[in-house]
């Protein structure tokens, strides 16, 4: 059956799972073992749903040399991000002599790897292509180089579960359920919405203009993987989420959460999210201020611009099959009472700034969640969640 919506990324949905599991079943219970980390489960859900297509498996070598320097898989289409399946050398060598591994999560087995190829990347180097910098300060940064394994693996991938979730399970969709979702509700225009954080004044803004001007509906489409550590619990971030969205117009929005395990690799990151997104069944994808940015480096100092993510994107728009939407940095003007992008401030104007990082800061301290700054739903949730830090917040908000 074709499935409904946009090309996905290199032409079609993949879909890892295997039909008739039964052989691979067999050959996973003769296969070592290797339980995968938090990354690798959530790197291997969106391999086997088409999350992340064109791949079928972690990245080969040749693959991983090209994404690295070039950007590109070696078959041409752009990919911003190694997607490697890391191990430790004594794992690598029990899987050499068996020719394959069995990738399992909390005692499931979920994947065989028949294993082709094993190498040592020089990891360094693999920061320097992908992040720009080495400087440990840099989330992504200091997982490759202080928490992967000093191996890479590769090989034809037959999935034969997907990892189990109890969380959030009916606002988890697979690329091909959301497509089917989306073509139900006759929705052709959509424009997708990535966040880790409750959503603030700017985000719920970004939504209601990206889709004002597109004439589109509105995908709230959180990472619930991993995001920057810190970050708000997945948990009470969809409680924010859920609260805001009777504030859009009737059926003009739906909120899915994305398996996805964030690197916050800036440019290449958002590149990767709209990729993700258009597998996803999005026609277009909000890339606003500093997208998955991994806050400042040792020096204190920004590792991107805050505008290095859309104009990467931008210049791949045509090749990308994804309409890129780019906003400035929303602020809020005083004199106006509302949330404008910075280049649209009218000369001599207040405006206060606004941003996660911001917030959560706020929550820590148990400071004032202003209307201006969190939309009154999403400071509720908040403050239930964080009830001694807020206290003080509730009176002045109430
Ligand atoms: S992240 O993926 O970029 O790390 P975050 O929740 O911080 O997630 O931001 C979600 C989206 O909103 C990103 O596209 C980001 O660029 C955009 N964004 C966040 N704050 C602002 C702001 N004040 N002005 C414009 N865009 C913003
Ligand atoms: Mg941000």
């Amino acid at each position: 059956m074709a499935i409904p919506g946009p090309p996905p990324h290199g032409g079609a949905l993949v879909d890892l799972r295997v039909e008739d599991g039964r052989a691979v079943a067999a050959a996973a219970q003769e296969l070592p073992r290797w339980e995968l980390t938090r990354r690798q489960r959530c790197d291997l859900e969106l391999l086997a749903t088409g999350g992340f297509s064109p791949l079928r498996t972690f990245l080969g070598r040749a693959d991983h040399a090209s994404v690295c320097t070039a950007m590109r898989l070696t078959t041409g289409e752009l990919w911003p991000i190694p997607v490697t399946l890391d191990l430790p050398e004594c794992v690598v060598a029990a899987a050499s002599s068996a020719g394959g591994l069995t990738l399992c999560a909390r005692g499931a087995d979920l994947a065989v790897l028949w294993l082709r190829e094993a190498w040592r990347p020089d990891r360094v180097a693999e920061a320097a292509a992908v992040f720009g910098t080495t400087d440990p300060a840099h989330p992504g940064v200091h997982t490759l180089l202080h928490e992967t394994h000093p191996w890479y693996v590769s090989g034809p991938l037959a999935v034969l579960a997907l990892p189990t979730h109890h969380d959030f399970r009916s606002l988890r969709h697979t690329p091909a359920e959301l497509r089917r979702e989306l073509a139900d509700r006759g929705w052709d225009t959509v424009v997708a919405f990535q966040t880790r954080n409750p959503m603030h004044r700017a985000h719920q803004e970004l939504t209601i203009r990206a889709a004002r001007e597109l004439g589109a509906h509105v995908l709230l489409h959180p990472v619930v993987g991993i995001t920057k550590p810190g970050d708000v619990d997945p948990s009470v971030r969809v409680r924010c989420y859920r609260a805001l969205l009777p504030t859009y117009p009737p059926g003009t929005v739906l909120l899915s959460v994305l398996p996805l395990a964030m690197r916050m690799a800036g440019p290449r990151e958002a590149l990767w999210h709209a990729i993700v997104r258009k597998n996803h069944g999005a026609t277009h994808f909000i890339v606003g201020r500093d997208h998955a940015g991994p806050g400042p480096d040792s020096q204190g100092r920004p590792f991107y611009e805050p505008s290095e993510a859309q104009d990467l994107l931008r210049r791949h728009e045509d090749e990308l099959g994804i309409g890129v939407v780019p906003f400035r940095q929303m602020v809020f003007v005083r004199e106006l009472q509302r949330h404008v992008p910075e280049d649209e401030v009218p000369p001599g104007h207040h405006c206060l700034r606004i941003s996660g990082t911001e917030q959560r800061r706020r929550l820590a301290q148990g400071e004032e969640l202003p209307e201006w700054f969190t939309p009154p739903e999403v400071a509720a949730e908040l403050r239930r969640a964080f009830p001694g830090r807020t206290g003080e917040a509730v009176a002045l908000l109430s």
